[in-house]
Order: structure tokens, then sequence, then C-alpha cells
């Protein structure tokens, strides 16, 4: 899919106030420093889009971009961290949880992984809820550049070998790097096939 405009629309700290209207919108959640703002800006080319920092917590709010005038991307504040202690932690979980819950329009949330780490408590628990919830996701492993490419397989194996401890299934599954700009087409046209099937279909 080609990206011909991609305009920020605003932000928010409570989905009631999240644009209105039908369009599908895609989500990227995971924890804070995952890559989320950094794969945004590579998917759509747009390099200071979504604003990006090596200091965790950078992303507070919720913000929506507009994709060719037809679907949103969102980018959400990064779980399992606050500046500021326990009581931000417990604030940004309430933003995400009420947005991830109860934003109708949400289509597909993608969970970003740092494919270097070892599958970590925190992420699991987030996508069992997820499932708990009934809420669509897809994982999206970032920084693939940081690693070897056998070193990357390894850490994929152990991860999937993780997940099938408690899923059935696996979910769809995106290598990326904002880096490089690997997993761009992938992405998109996962998205494209998505929006199609809505499009055809209707959003039921
Ligand atoms: P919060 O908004 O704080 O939750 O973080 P975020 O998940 O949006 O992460 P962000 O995109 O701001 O990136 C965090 C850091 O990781 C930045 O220093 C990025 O340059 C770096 N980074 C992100 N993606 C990649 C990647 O694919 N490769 C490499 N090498 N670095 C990356
Ligand atoms: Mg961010």
């Amino acid at each position: 899919m080609e990206i011909k405009t991609a305009e920020f629309v605003i932000s928010n700290t409570d989905y009631r106030k999240c644009p209105e209207g039908v369009k599908p919108e895609y989500a990227f959640i995971g924890r804070s420093n995952v890559g989320k703002s950094s794969l945004i800006n590579m998917l759509t080319k747009r390099k200071g889009l979504a604003m990006t920092s090596q200091t965790p917590g950078k992303t507070l709010l919720i913000n929506h971009f507009l994709i060719n005038r037809e679907w949103y991307i969102v980018d959400l504040p990064g779980y399992g961290y606050a500046r500021r202690g326990k009581e931000d932690r417990e604030r940004l979980r309430r933003i995400i949880e009420d947005y991830v819950l109860e934003r109708q329009q949400l289509t597909c949330l993608f969970v970003l992984l740092d494919c270097r780490h070892t599958p970590q408590q925190i992420d699991l628990e987030f996508m069992e809820w997820l499932g708990e919830s009934g809420i669509p996701f897809a994982i999206v492993f970032t920084k693939t550049d940081k690693l070897s490419r056998n070193c990357l397989s390894e850490n994929i194996k152990t991860y999937k070998t993780k997940l099938l401890e408690t899923w059935e299934e696996l979910p769809p599954i995106f290598l990326t790097s904002a880096e490089k700009r690997e997993g761009r087409d992938e992405l998109l046209a996962y998205i494209e096939e998505i929006n199609r099937s809505l499009a055809t279909h209707g959003n039921e």
C-alpha cells in the first residue's frame, strides 16, 4: 500500500474524545521505549510524525494519525513505565485499558516486543488480557537490526514456544526494524487486507 497522506489529528487522554466516525484504526502498544513511535514514522515515511526519544515515557497520550484520509494509526503510551512513579503508571494504565476495551473503531492492536529480550511477564500478561477481552492483536518484533540473523531466529523461536504454552494458536507475527526500514511492506499489506475486508463486509 502506498501512503499518500499522513496527518496528525489529535492527542487525548480520554478515548471518548478520540475522532468520531467509522474509519478503522490500528494502534501500536508495548513497553515504553520498545519503538512504537519510531515504527509509526517508518511506516508512514514521515520522520517526525510521532515523537520519539531515547528516554522511556515519551508518548503519554493517545495520538491519532489519519492515513490516506481512510484509516488511522494510533500511537499509545508505553505500559509498565512512569517517570513519576506508581500513580502515573496507574493513570497511564487506565488510559490504555479504557481505550483498548471501549474504542469501537479499534480494528487491530499491534503489540510490540523488543526482539533482543526473552519473554517478559508484563508482555505475556498483557496479551493474555487481550485474549480474555477478545481484542484482536498481532505481534511486532522491533529493532531486528540489533541482532544477528541467527540470534534473531533463536529469540523468535523461544518466544513462539513460550506463547504456545498458553495459546492454542499464534497470532500474526511481524519482524521489523525502524532503523533499516524492514517489515514495512508486510505490515502495510496486512492492514490493507483488513481494510479491504471491512470495506467489503462492513464493520460488523
Ligand atoms: P515511549 O513513547 O516512551 O513509550 O517509547 P516508544 O515505544 O514510542 O519508543 P521510540 O519510538 O521513542 O524509540 C525508543 C528508542 O529506540 C529511540 O532511541 C529509537 O531511536 C530506538 N529505536 C526504535 N526503533 C528502533 C529500531 O528499529 N532499531 C534501532 N536500532 N533503534 C530503534
Ligand atoms: Mg512513543
